[in-house]
């Protein structure tokens, strides 16, 4: 038996996987803010969006399940938002919670040997890392945050480096779940979005499936990234070792000064 931390597992894709690895025998604890109610599922509450709930996290793991095999990140909120939200800790939301929580879990959460880390998100896009606006708080829409924040999560993907642990970045491309269908507060825009799922939006079950066999398909490689079944090519300028490094110092620095005004 396995554990399997999810998340974002009271909803869509993280759900899904829930159902999946519990389905097997595994042992499935899901993050989020409120409690699902999967049978057999172990929840746990927290606010990732919040640096210290993320290292409250890490310590409920360690003192309670010691290790883990598999981390699976899927907490998002893709709800349309015209101005940037502060979290009490001064941090822009969508960075904090998108891609800042990614960023400690994949390296704190303790893990056992041939272990794998899942961060769902959009590999395979081009677009920039501003790292004068790393929070995107400057030029703001959640939509744009959000498309910011994968490219964020691209650099810790391929500047990820703990033994014993693979890292997968996987776009699962247009899913029809309820966060997914709040991403436009415009009324055309939304009214296009439910035409699109109509037509080429998948389903979680057909996403959970695809994602199983890629996490088969890549067991041997250390780092990978997938979008549906297909590579994504790692030569993409988004994959940028050194930006990856310049990236994880700023970010290092951002948790030293948050610990020392004790977030
Ligand atoms: N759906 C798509 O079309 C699509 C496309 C590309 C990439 N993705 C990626 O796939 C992943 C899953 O997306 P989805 O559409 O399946 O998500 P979703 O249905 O919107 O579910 C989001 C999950 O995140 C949790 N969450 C939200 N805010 C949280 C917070 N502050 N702290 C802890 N948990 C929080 C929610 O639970 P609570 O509200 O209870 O906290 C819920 O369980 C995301 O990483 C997303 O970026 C999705």
């Amino acid at each position: 038996m396995h554990t399997i931390l999810i998340t974002g597992g009271t909803s869509g894709i993280g759900e899904g996987l829930a159902k999946h690895y519990l389905a097997i025998g595994d042992q499935v604890i899901i993050v989020s803010r409120k409690k699902g109610n999967l049978k057999n599922a172990i929840y746990i509450q927290a606010d990732l969006s919040l640096v210290s709930e993320n290292y409250r996290l890490v310590k409920t793991i360690q003192e309670s399940y010691g290790a883990i095999d598999g981390l699976i990140l899927c907490a998002v909120v893709q709800t349309a938002r015209k101005n940037v939200l502060i979290t009490k800790e001064d941090l822009e939301f969508t960075f904090a919670l998108q891609y800042l929580s990614r960023y400690i879990l994949s390296n704190q959460i303790p893990f056992n040997e041939n272990s794998f880390i899942l961060n769902v998100a959009t590999p395979g896009r081009k677009g920039n890392v501003d790292f004068d606006n790393l929070q995107y708080r400057r030029k703001f829409s959640s939509l744009k945050a959000n498309i910011h924040a994968n490219r964020l999560n691209d650099l810790l993907g391929v500047g990820f480096k703990r033994l014993g642990i693979r890292y997968i970045l996987y776009s699962p491309m247009s899913v029809k779940t309820v966060g997914a269908k709040s991403a436009f507060a415009n009324p055309l825009m939304s009214a296009f979005l439910k035409v699109w799922h109509k037509l080429f939006g998948h389903d979680v079950d057909e996403t959970v499936n695809r994602i199983v066999v890629v996490l088969q398909k890549s067991s041997t490689e250390s780092f990978s990234a997938y979008e549906l079944s297909k590579p994504v090519d790692l030569s993409m300028k988004t994959f940028n070792l050194q930006n990856a490094k310049r990236l994880n110092q700023m970010i290092e620095e951002l948790l030293l000064n948050s610990n020392n005004n004790s977030v």
